[in-house]
């Protein structure tokens, strides 16, 4: 079998036997680029909520008021544009719908109740998380359109005010829309126990993976048995 049958098995997934088993599932590189995306979003969201309400207008004082605000939040978009990107490369295979993800889909009421059993089997990525994934994709571009389109320093004498106003509220309501996405990441991160780790430490432990992600196990052992076949074989 050639590494692209195993359609769920990133660069650097390796399974170390021991006590407990340990499955590395990012990369030093992936886990910096995670989390630099996630705290450029987390800027945006604080920053673009500061600029959305005047009641929220307080948010401001976090970036030195109201002017730096406005100056240093497009920037940190482009930032996560970029970021996002990165994530993007590497991660977007995995992330590729299957027949299976429908299955699981429709079977929400066994996810939500925890009946992993009961589901088909997961590869690297369930179908919630290729759904946050996708999204996510689609909202950034549409941010980062509609974002270049109301960046008056730049940009402002390139376009129409009727654009900008159409843009301005496509960029709000797709910013809405991202931070709600954000909050679901978040919170099936922290719901699902030791997933958190999985972008700290870059390892999840052999009963982790069996339990919430078994086709990605199964084929990443039965890869690392391939190789381990061949290379015995050339060397006798
Ligand atoms: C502070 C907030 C965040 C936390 C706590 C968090 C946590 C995590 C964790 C624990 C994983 C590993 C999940 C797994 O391997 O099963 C992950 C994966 C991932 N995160 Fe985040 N994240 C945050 C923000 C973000 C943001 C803002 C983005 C993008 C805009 C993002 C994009 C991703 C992507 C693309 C993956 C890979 C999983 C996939 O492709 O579906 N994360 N995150």
């Amino acid at each position: 079998m050639s590494r692209t049958d195993y359609g769920d098995v990133e660069r650097g997934d390796v399974v170390v036997p021991g006590r407990p088993v340990k499955v590395h599932r990012y990369s030093g590189g992936a886990r910096v680029n995670h989390w630099l995306t996630a705290i450029c979003l987390v800027l945006l969201a604080l920053s673009g909520l500061a600029m959305f309400h005047p009641s929220l207008f307080f948010l401001s004082a976090l970036f030195g008021g109201g002017q730096w605000t406005r100056t240093i939040h497009p920037w940190i978009g482009v930032v996560l544009f970029f970021s996002f990107f990165g994530l993007f490369v590497r991660f977007w295979s995995a992330n590729l719908w299957r027949r299976d993800d429908s299955r699981w889909i429709a079977q929400a009421n066994d996810v939500v109740a925890g009946r992993e059993e009961r589901l088909p089997e997961v590869g690297k990525y369930n179908a919630g998380q290729k759904l946050v994934f996708w999204s996510m994709s689609i909202l950034i571009i549409i941010l980062i359109a509609s974002g270049l389109v109301i960046w008056n320093e730049y940009f402002g004498s390139f376009t129409s005010i009727q654009l900008q106003r159409w843009a301005l509220l496509v960029h709000a309501i797709a910013a809405v829309v991202a931070i709600c996405v954000w909050v679901v990441h978040v919170y099936a991160a922290i719901w699902v126990k030791g997933t958190i780790g999985a972008m700290t430490r870059g390892t999840v432990t052999g009963g982790w993976a069996w339990r919430h992600h078994r086709k990605w196990l199964r084929e990443l052992v039965s890869m690392q048995k391939g190789k381990r076949t061949e290379t015995t074989t050339h060397s006798s």
